[in-house]
């Protein structure tokens, strides 16, 4: 019997899946070549497929979820970037204001990120500006830890993610101002990364993202804002880039990315990329890793 419209499952039925699948992955359950009748395939060469008829929605959030839910078991951290801009590749204004520059699809699908990853890492900027609660309250599923960048520790303790007890919280600095950071906001609270502040200021990212590793957070989002986002591709630590573009000009705003300048057209990164509607904007999902430039890896 054909299935009617009415009993074809959509994004409803899709979700709590994707959520199985990032349980499975904290519990280190290994995914498994699965029943017949499970709605999701797995094989380890191609990873995780749909089985059956879905809706058009569900296809389409499957396809763009795929990377993330088949990302390489083991091994080092795996990481994600995410940035939503304007025509004309501000991530807001010049006064900082970012809400909003995308529209509500691309808003929950930031929100279905933050529940796939184990952390969610945010510049001081956007900490400071923003205030941002960095939860998962617009979909189903657990918060990750929220990480603030902060080598300068210039953010506050009054902000939303110290003091909403909604999510753990942690306040990245280098260790050497470790014990000056939790002064601030509790030794709990604060990773001092050794090496995090190398010379002239540069923040290594990959020291980051090994000290996360060691607390058991290894999928990554970074969420921005644009001089973060760009750091992360700078060093090669980013896997892909979520760049939701949406039509809107803001003109002389805070940029997007920013990165070295190239000589010549040839020398420019070009990413695979998929492009998805959401709603009145475009998501490119981009695939950095053949791309970026060489780094070692710790
Ligand atoms: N559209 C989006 O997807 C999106 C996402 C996230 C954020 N945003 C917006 O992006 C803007 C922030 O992004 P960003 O690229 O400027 O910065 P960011 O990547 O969030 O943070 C890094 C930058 O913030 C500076 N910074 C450090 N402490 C600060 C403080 N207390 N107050 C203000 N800036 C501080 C840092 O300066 P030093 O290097 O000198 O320390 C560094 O340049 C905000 O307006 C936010 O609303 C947009």
């Amino acid at each position: 019997m054909m299935p009617t419209q009415s009993s074809i499952p959509g994004v409803d039925a899709l979700w709590p899946l994707c959520l199985d699948i990032v349980g499975q992955r904290r519990g280190s359950v290994a995914p498994q070549q699965r029943d017949a009748r499970s709605p999701l395939a797995w094989d380890p060469s191609q990873g995780f497929a749909l089985r059956g008829v879905w809706d058009d929605g569900a296809v389409e959030l499957f396809e763009l979820l795929k990377p993330v839910l088949d990302r390489p078991r083991g091994g080092r951290p795996w990481l994600i970037g995410q940035l939503g801009q304007s025509l004309d590749g501000c991530v807001a204004t010049h006064g900082g204001d970012s809400n909003y520059v995308n529209g509500p699809e691309v808003l929950v699908h930031l929100h279905r990120l933050r529940a796939l990853c184990d952390a969610v890492i945010v510049g001081a900027g956007t900490a400071a500006i923003d205030n941002p609660q960095l939860t998962t309250r617009h979909v189903a599923g657990s918060h990750p830890v929220r990480v603030l960048l902060d080598p300068e520790l210039s953010l506050p303790s009054t902000l939303r993610a110290f003091t909403d007890g909604q999510a753990p919280t942690l306040l990245v600095s280098d260790a050497s101002r470790a014990a000056e950071a939790e002064e601030r906001v509790g030794a709990d609270r604060v990773l001092g990364v050794p090496g995090l502040t190398g010379a002239e200021g540069v923040l290594d990212l990959h020291a980051l993202t090994a000290a996360l590793e060691a607390h058991g957070l290894r999928v990554l989002f970074v969420e921005g804002g644009g001089v973060t986002v760009s750091r992360f591709i700078a060093q090669g630590c980013l896997d892909r880039l979520h760049l939701s573009i949406a039509p809107v000009i803001i003109g002389a705003g805070r940029p997007g990315l920013q990165l070295p300048r190239s000589a010549a057209m040839r020398d420019c990164m070009r990413p695979s990329g998929r492009i998805f509607r959401m709603g009145a904007d475009v998501l490119w999902d981009l695939d950095l890793r053949a791309v970026q430039p060489a780094a070692p890896r710790g």
